[in-house]
């Protein structure tokens, strides 16, 4: 059959919300023209993250009744463990209580001042932990994924040639650790092909680095591999994984992703020296080593999740609609990060809103006018969420790309919400010469895009 169906039967549902055009405006306005401050339930079809939004499987819903709360020693640690170090090969394995948690702790123990974390791309929160330490956060994107409009299979790959060169301009003793994003989330969800995780480790060989994945979307970038990467279409999605952590000496995850759950993460690793000083951070921050900031329960749920992920039907239908959404837009002319991501659909905000400048943040433009016309939430992955100001002159020094992410929640919105999606964006896209840009009024020195306060330009 061609039609690709959702492959679940909805047992529980949540009624949303609607609301006018009008009464959208006053939300929005007492949310500071930020919409990470809007109430969620006045928000139609959230596409803000698919972190931490997924529906749980009746599987997982019964592991929570069956985890064990024991503090110590928990018969839910050992699933989890278990789970975890299948997939990731990895000896020892330190539950969080979510993605940035395993980063403070890594970085904490690694981190300091005169050092440089290289990266295909850093997410938020991971640039925020490298940087707090006092270190350099460096992403080193190949060139191919720097171009929106360019298809091509693997745009999340890193630049092995400007990482030698970087590594030997600053000096092996100052890069405790090499990381590669999969998917490469703030480069538009594209996968890292495995010739370049095996590069890269050859490049970490060659300097006695160690490397680690960021592996928040491990089982999506494990999928592209087998559909688009030569030699592995007869690979199981697992087989592939557990490929893809064999070259990584560790590992961070936020299980609010990729294993299907609502909170949850954990650090992996092989060196036991540094394991040791991470559970002792870990014993400070976030609780002890078979429980780390997580209930039993959650630990039930993250295991279960993890094997349902490996799930290639799942799978196929998680990566065909995030197209499909893709494919209906762009048909209508939107542009978009070419070809789509795997968990969003990024809209190039350049190119859709060109009168609008970064400094007059364009993508915010475009989130504030899809939640005005239908209630449909995403999120500004540009200026507002990466934009520096110049110490001397203050003004914006944008990134180099001002995008829209459509992030598409697991399990959770059927064909026809998707279908209503692609109807907001187009009808906001066909008005977009009315669209203006805005100006901050309010901002937090670190991570301000979620609290900062906006003021259309008239
Ligand atoms: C690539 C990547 N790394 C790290 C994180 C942080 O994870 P968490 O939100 O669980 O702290 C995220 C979350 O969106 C992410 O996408």
């Amino acid at each position: 059959m061609k039609t690709i169906i959702e492959p679940f039967k909805i047992k529980s549902v949540e009624p949303i919300k609607f609301t006018t055009r009008g009464e959208r405006e006053d939300i929005l306005k007492k949310a500071g023209y930020n919409v990470f401050m809007i109430p969620a339930e006045d928000v139609l079809i959230d596409l803000l993250t698919d972190s931490g939004t997924s529906a749980m499987s009746a599987k997982q819903w019964s592991g929570i009744m069956d985890g064990d709360e024991s503090y110590a020693g928990s018969k839910s640690f050992y699933r989890f463990e278990k789970t975890v170090r299948n997939i990731t090969g990895h000896k020892f394995i330190i539950p969080t209580h979510q993605g940035r948690a395993a980063e403070k702790i890594l970085f904490s123990n690694v981190g300091g001042k005169g050092k440089y974390i290289p990266n295909n791309t850093h997410f938020d929160t991971t640039r925020a932990n490298v940087e707090f330490t006092g270190a350099e956060a460096v992403d080193l994107l190949n060139e191919v994924g720097k171009h929106p409009e360019i298809k091509a299979d693997f745009k999340g790959d890193m630049d092995v040639d400007a990482l030698d060169a970087f590594i030997q301009k600053v000096g092996k003793e100052n890069v405790p650790l090499v990381m590669i994003t999969v998917t490469n989330n703030s480069g538009g969800g594209q996968p890292v092909s495995m010739k370049n995780i095996r590069e890269v480790k050859e490049v970490c060989k060659k300097y006695d680095i160690p490397l680690f994945l960021d592996a928040c979307r491990f089982a999506e970038n494990a999928y592209f591999i087998k559909l688009r990467e030569e030699g592995y279409k007869d690979k199981s999605v697992l087989e592939i994984a557990q490929e893809m952590f064999s070259y990584a000496d560790g590992a961070t995850m936020s299980a609010k992703k990729d294993a299907l759950v609502n909170i949850g993460g954990f650090l992996s690793m092989n060196d036991e020296e540094l394991a040791t000083k991470c559970r002792n951070l870990l014993i400070v921050t976030e609780g002890f080593p078979t429980y780390g900031g997580l209930a039993g329960r959650d630990l039930e749920a993250v295991a279960q999740g993890l094997e349902e992920v490996l799930d290639e039907n799942y799978l196929h239908y998680r990566i065909r609609s995030t197209a499909y959404l893709a494919e209906k837009i762009t048909a209508a002319g939107i542009p978009i990060i070419e070809p789509p991501g795997g968990h969003a659909v990024y809209i190039d905000a350049k190119r859709f809103l060109p009168n609008v400048p970064p400094h007059e943040y364009p993508g915010q433009s475009i989130v504030c006018e899809i939640y005005l016309e239908g209630g449909v939430r995403g999120v500004e992955i540009g200026s507002v969420m990466f934009g520096k100001y110049d110490e001397k002159t203050g003004e914006l020094i944008p990134p180099p790309m001002e995008l829209v992410r459509l992030a598409i929640p697991r399990r959770v919105y059927t064909q026809s919400h998707i279908d209503y999606v692609a109807e907001v964006l187009i009808e906001t896209y066909k008005n977009r010469d009315k669209l203006r840009g805005y100006k901050i009024i309010e901002e937090a020195p670190m991570l301000r895009h979620f609290t900062c306060k906006f003021e259309p330009l008239t």
